[in-house]
């Protein structure tokens, strides 16, 4: 399995698909911004969004990004948009995506990372992720987290 940028691959459309259904419509993104974002999301700063396939087949995708809550424009970046085709959960690609937007992040010079769960606070806790608090996504309640990166001096909370 390889991670690549999204827009580096012949997957934009399949995963401008995925991202659209899952949680970027209900954003007010329309299909084609949202394929245009990925595109155009190539780095070498943020936002990235990256893609795991194998065998040529797309099986996953997260961004690091530079905005993903409307109520908290004051923190960035973001891991955001994490998803792995449901055939192919529980292989440890979730895991591989988010330590990789994690590594390109810290190696971009960020020094704390963000995101927001509405139910998977806890793949995030067992990854090194600090819940802050709650937040509101779409009028919904969302887990804030952090994790803060290695070179990071203070301790996340
Ligand atoms: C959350 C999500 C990204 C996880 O992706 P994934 O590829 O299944 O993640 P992993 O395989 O790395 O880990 C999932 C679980 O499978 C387990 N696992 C990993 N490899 C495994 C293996 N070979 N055999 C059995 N279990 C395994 C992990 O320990 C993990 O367990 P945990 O949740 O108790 O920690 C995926 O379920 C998903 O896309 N969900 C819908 C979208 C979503 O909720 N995204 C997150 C929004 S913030």
């Amino acid at each position: 399995m390889t991670i690549r940028p999204v827009a580096e691959t012949r997957h934009v459309v399949e995963i401008g698909g995925w991202l659209h259904a899952t949680w970027w419509a209900a954003e007010g993104w329309t299909l084609p911004a949202t394929r245009a974002f990925l595109r155009a999301a190539a780095g070498p700063a943020a936002p990235i969004s990256f893609v795991a396939e194998e065998a040529g087949r797309p099986l996953g995708t997260a961004t690091l990004d530079t905005e993903d809550l409307a109520g908290r424009p004051d923190l960035a970046p973001w891991l955001a948009s994490v998803l792995v085709a449901p055939a192919a959960r529980r292989r440890g690609i979730g895991t591989r995506l988010v330590g990789h937007v994690e590594a390109v992040a810290a190696a971009l010079g960020h020094r704390r990372l963000y995101l927001h769960t509405m139910d998977r606070s806890a793949f995030y806790a067992a990854r090194g992720w600090q819940a802050l608090g709650t937040e509101l996504w779409l009028g919904r309640p969302t887990v804030l987290m952090a994790k803060d990166l290695p070179g990071a001096t203070h301790p996340a909370g």
